[in-house]
């Protein structure tokens, strides 16, 4: 009996797919991306094979030589993808068979498309985490660059979007890279749980051929082989992980965003994204639109919806593989080139941002910044600190009233707050004295900058 439609598996079939449910159910228009490491997986199974005695020395040369050709047939674009192969697995095996002959049959022994797919996505998000950390260092290199050319520069420090206290502009760029930091050390110990060979585990039950599971981790680079098979071929765990990783680390470049939005705007304008990051308006000659950070910004939206859906996708899902997890790769896809490519952009931008120091000094010298610095003075001069926030608050409302910061206020004025002032008390009205006084590990003093920042190039290993 000849079977319908020309697939791999259509032994136990009487009629053919139906053309929408073909079209339907591949994968093969986006999981072609994972070629390189399903022929890297591959050759590693068959030389296993060949070394356990399943396949022969000859089975094996024409299988990796063959899977060589289809490797540099696909990086010159020639590759005949087909949707009635269903997915990248079967498109490179059939085309394997047609090249090679029997010997192309052989590669599927003792394997199953359900731990092929675990180990290719594995490897191939492996590499992608490396990329992805490769970014990330260049744009915290930047960072470290930018804070230390800015480590005297004073700027107003802000809480609830308020002038709060002065610090230096090294010290709030720091804040971004331990944010950074953090996820770093998140996608390397997302790295290690995922470093875990899935092959071998076949289609959910192990397989009866003698094969050597570490041995294929050994030549993949995997450091373990996964303990269960019906474990095995159903975790996505790892994706689900890097996917959180991803949001995490998108939520930190969209509150940097959020702060480079504000910092460029006319109404603060404490920093220039020079014009190659910057876009105009069609209708308003005036503009200069901060457009990379708010994409970037935008885009941490569909990173949190592929967390979502990821976990979604794997809530009811009963052991061990099903067809669902075809679902994975999209998301997965698409949160790699979104973070991948929003830390180069953010690298390439940090690098070349120019700083309005004025500006920002100006800022600070405005919203009373100091006035935590006086109420420490008179504390210092034995005033309770409850009763030298309350004196402080009426010299505050005096320079509202009369639209002057504390430091151009009178000596007479000042003491009529409270007769403890002298006229020591400018030296701790002034920025620099403020941001100099907060002299201790992990504050803003430029001091303790510029040790922070010597720290940081040692913990990135000095790159
Ligand atoms: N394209 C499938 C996926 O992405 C490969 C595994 C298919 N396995 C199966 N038994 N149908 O998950």
């Amino acid at each position: 009996m000849s079977t319908p439609n020309n697939k791999p598996w259509t032994g136990r079939f009487t009629a053919p797919t139906d053309a929408f449910v073909e079209a339907f159910t591949a994968s093969v228009g986006f999981d072609y991306r994972l070629a390189h490491h399903d022929i890297m997986g591959s050759i590693a199974h068959a030389r296993m094979l060949t070394r356990a005695g399943v396949l022969t020395t000859a089975e094996f040369a024409a299988i990796e030589g063959g899977l060589t050709e289809i490797q540099a047939e696909i990086e010159r674009g020639e590759f005949p993808w087909e949707t009635r192969l269903e997915d990248v697995h079967m498109n490179i095996e059939a085309r394997l068979t047609e090249r090679i002959g029997v010997a192309g049959k052989k590669l599927h022994t003792g394997r199953s498309r359900n731990d092929q797919v675990a180990t290719d996505v594995r490897l191939w998000l492996r590499d992608e985490i490396d990329a992805i950390t490769h970014e990330l260092t260049r744009l915290q290199v930047a960072l470290l660059a930018v804070a230390e050319r800015e480590a005297d520069t004073i700027m107003p420090g802000f809480t609830h979007l308020q002038v709060a206290q002065p610090v230096t502009f090294g010290h709030h760029l720091l804040a971004w890279f331990e944010m950074l930091q953090r996820d770093r050390g998140r996608l390397s110990d997302c790295r290690s749980r995922l470093n875990v060979l899935p092959l071998g585990a076949a289609a959910l039950a192990g397989t009866s051929y003698p094969i050597d599971r570490a041995y294929v981790a050994e030549l993949l680079g995997f450091a373990s082989v996964a303990e269960n098979s019906l474990d095995a071929v159903s975790d996505r765990d790892f994706a689900i992980e890097f996917t959180a990783c991803a949001a995490l680390l998108m939520t930190h470049l969209s509150r940097f965003s959020e702060e480079l939005v504000l910092w460029s705007s006319p109404a603060f304008d404490f920093v220039d994204l020079t014009d190659a990051f910057c876009t105009g308006s069609s209708i308003m000659p005036q503009k200069k639109n901060p457009d990379v950070p708010e994409l970037v910004r935008g885009k941490t939206g569909r990173v949190n919806g592929h967390l979502v859906a990821l976990l979604t996708l794997m809530k009811a899902q009963p052991l061990a593989y099903n067809k669902d997890n075809q679902e994975d790769k999209e998301p997965l896809f698409d949160t790699v080139d979104t973070v991948r490519g929003s830390l180069r952009v953010y690298a390439d931008m940090v690098a070349v941002l120019r700083v309005k120091s004025d500006h920002l000094r100006e800022a600070a010298r405005q919203g009373f910044a100091t006035a935590t610095d006086l109420a420490d003075y008179l504390v210092r001069r034995g005033i309770p600190f409850r009763d030298a926030h309350e004196a402080v608050g009426r010299a505050v409302r005096l320079g509202v009233e009369t639209r002057r910061d504390l430091a151009e206020l009178s000596l007479t004025e000042l003491q009529t707050f409270s007769p403890v002032i002298g006229e020591d008390v400018y030296a701790v009205l002034t920025l620099e004295g403020s941001v100099a006084a907060r002299d201790h590990f992990g504050g803003t003093a430029p001091r303790q900058v510029r040790a922070a920042i010597a720290r940081a190039r040692a913990r990135l290993g000095n790159p």
